[in-house]
């Protein structure tokens, strides 16, 4: 099982998905957790360019080509081997960030992006996809209370707007794939409400 997890900023996927994975191996499940941009050492040095706040000059379809690069290491040498060896795989931010961000936060062509990520992914979706949702202004004052500033996270306020707004016309195009998350909540209701996201669709654990 693929289960990947989508939020905008401050929505606190980083810090619930330890949690989560823990929670399912205490459930007698083999679980892989990875994310993304990053996830193998072709991917980590990637997102280092991608981060970098020297390269503010980076071009929308430069950006986009790199978070396919290191999704594309990521899929062929750790999530297929995982899934094929029958673990589950938890993976922070995936193909629907690209829609997302890409998509509806810089106006690039859905149609196109998805065929680039298609290419990238080689066709692998998620089984699952966790949606931590939070209001915007409240994911950014959460987040910049950690002082964690990056060179994506330079963008308007509008630009995050598009984002979640782009993640909710995601999810209405396809509510089984996807499983919603208050993320205002407290943090021991959120990972509650992940576990029984998870839960419910898991065959028993044999
Ligand atoms: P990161 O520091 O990993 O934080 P978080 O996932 O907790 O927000 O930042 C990842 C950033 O990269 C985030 O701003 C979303 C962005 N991103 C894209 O724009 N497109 C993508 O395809 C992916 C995977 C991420």
């Amino acid at each position: 099982m693929f289960i990947t997890l989508e939020g905008p900023e401050g929505s606190g996927k980083t810090t619930q998905l330890p949690g989560l994975a823990d929670f399912l191996r205490a459930q007698g499940h083999r679980v892989l957790a990875t994310r993304e941009p990053g996830g193998t050492p072709i991917g980590d040095q990637i997102r280092g360019v991608l981060f970098d706040l020297k390269n503010k000059e980076m071009h929308p379809r430069s950006e986009i080509l790199l978070f396919q690069a290191s999704r594309a290491q990521l899929v062929e040498t750790v999530i297929r081997p995982a899934l094929a060896d029958g673990q589950i795989v938890l993976c922070d931010r995936y193909a629907d960030s690209t829609l997302a961000y890409q998509g509806y936060g810089h106006r690039m062509d859905l149609a196109q992006l998805r065929e680039i990520v298609r290419f990238a992914t080689g066709g692998l979706q998620p089984n699952l996809t966790l949606f931590l949702d939070i209001d915007v202004e409240a994911g950014l004052k959460r987040r910049d209370k950690d002082g964690d500033w990056n060179r994506l996270d330079d963008y308007a306020l509008d630009f995050h707007r598009r984002v979640r707004a782009g993640y909710l016309e995601l999810i209405a195009a396809e509510p089984d794939r996807w499983a919603v998350v208050d993320a205002a909540q407290p943090p021991e209701a959120v990972a509650a409400a992940l576990q029984q996201a998870v839960l419910a669709r898991l065959p028993q654990a044999g």
